[in-house]
């Protein structure tokens, strides 16, 4: 007997779309399964402006392939320039729904990111009284702190301290990656979310370093051990309603990443709601998926979920495609590397 799965159509709290001829390529495989994403303004130049956001939107919605059913929501890049009353104006207009704080040179086009968090925190005030969420890449840069130790460090050192002296500051701790932080998200009160991507669910730290170093593994927070990834799959599968979908679906080109300083993010829009519930299923949590999907985000975000449906069969293992074409390139489609049954009916 075929086993089906109807689900509220999901959305993506964390997605890249780049711009241009990527922009292109990618965009129908996100509008095709979500019915909405937070789209992250780590374009170059970075999305600082409410102006320069409402123009990103429009080459979006240019984009979108015909019939499509999906709003990009818009976010704006912090810097130590950012005028809070732009942010303000730009949320209560209904044009920007976060506003993303990158510490500089956390990751991919974080150049222009804060430095020193007592510069912003005229901002996060202003953002705690008019209630704009705050989306977080939470690790540290400095130098003499491990990479895996970059996102627990980030909880203690700086995301703590904002909270504490930030009352009321709404914060999404994006694609958190350790046991860490989901103790710290289950700890805090209804003001504090927290994102998890596909990849982080499925692979660990041997899964990019054992047996030959894969690229298309690579991205940051890059993947803990398995204690960390099992952590994840717990709070993920566990109905806690703070935690949430977003893919961090985040598309080089094939020869960036296949590189002697490759760039760091997973592609995964394309083949993200089939993995999500193989996962959901080999924890014994599918009756669960949907709130992680489709109902958690648009509750923290204080949306509607979406009216619109997916339905998911599952049958023989799936063959995905290996990559997508870009004018610039093809871009690696996300292989867990493990059997995924389950399919997205496509209508
Ligand atoms: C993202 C990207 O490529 O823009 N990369 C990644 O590894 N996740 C940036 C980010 O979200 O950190
Ligand atoms: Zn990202």
């Amino acid at each position: 007997m075929t086993q089906t799965l109807t689900l509220r159509r999901p959305d993506d709290w964390h997605l890249h779309l780049r711009d241009g001829a990527v922009l292109r390529a990618v965009l129908p495989e996100t509008a095709r399964d979500f019915g909405r994403a937070i789209i992250m303004p780590n374009l170059v130049p970075p999305v600082v402006t409410a102006a320069a956001a409402a123009a990103y939107r429009d080459r979006i919605l240019a984009a979108l392939p015909e019939g499509a059913d999906f709003a990009p929501l818009m976010t704006l890049y912090l810097t130590e320039q950012t005028d809070a009353a732009d942010i303000v104006a730009a949320h209560a207009a209904g044009l920007v729904t976060a506003v993303k704080l990158y510490p500089a040179g956390a990751t991919t086009n974080s150049a222009s990111g804060v430095r020193d968090m007592d510069k912003v925190q005229g901002v996060f005030e202003a953002m705690a009284e008019a209630g704009v969420p705050l989306c977080v890449h939470g690790e540290v840069t400095d130098p003499d702190i491990d990479i895996f130790d970059r996102e627990a460090v980030f909880i203690d050192r700086v995301l703590d301290p904002i909270r504490r002296r930030t009352p009321g500051l709404r914060v999404i701790m994006e694609h958190i990656t350790t046991a860490d932080a989901c103790g710290y998200v289950r700890a805090g009160g209804p003001d504090l979310g927290a994102t998890i991507t596909t990849h982080h669910l499925m692979i660990n730290r041997n899964h990019i370093l054992v047996g030959g170093i894969k690229p298309h593994f690579y991205c940051l927070p890059v993947a803990k051990r398995e204690s960390h990834r099992a952590a994840l799959v717990e709070i993920a599968t566990s109905g806690f309603e703070r935690v949430f979908l977003g893919t961090d679906s985040a598309p080089h080109t094939r020869a960036t990443k296949e590189s002697a300083c490759g760039c760091a993010g997973v592609f995964s829009a394309p083949v993200t709601m089939a993995c999500l519930a193989q996962v959901f299923e080999d924890a014994g949590a599918l009756d669960r998926l949907e709130g992680f999907a489709s109902l958690n985000g648009p509750a923290f975000y204080r949306l509607p979920p979406n009216e619109a449906t997916i339905t998911l069969t599952k049958g023989a293992p799936v063959a995905f495609p290996a990559e997508i074409e870009s004018a610039d390139g093809p871009i690696v489609v996300f292989d867990p590397g493990t059997p995924v049954l389950w399919r997205i009916e496509r209508v």
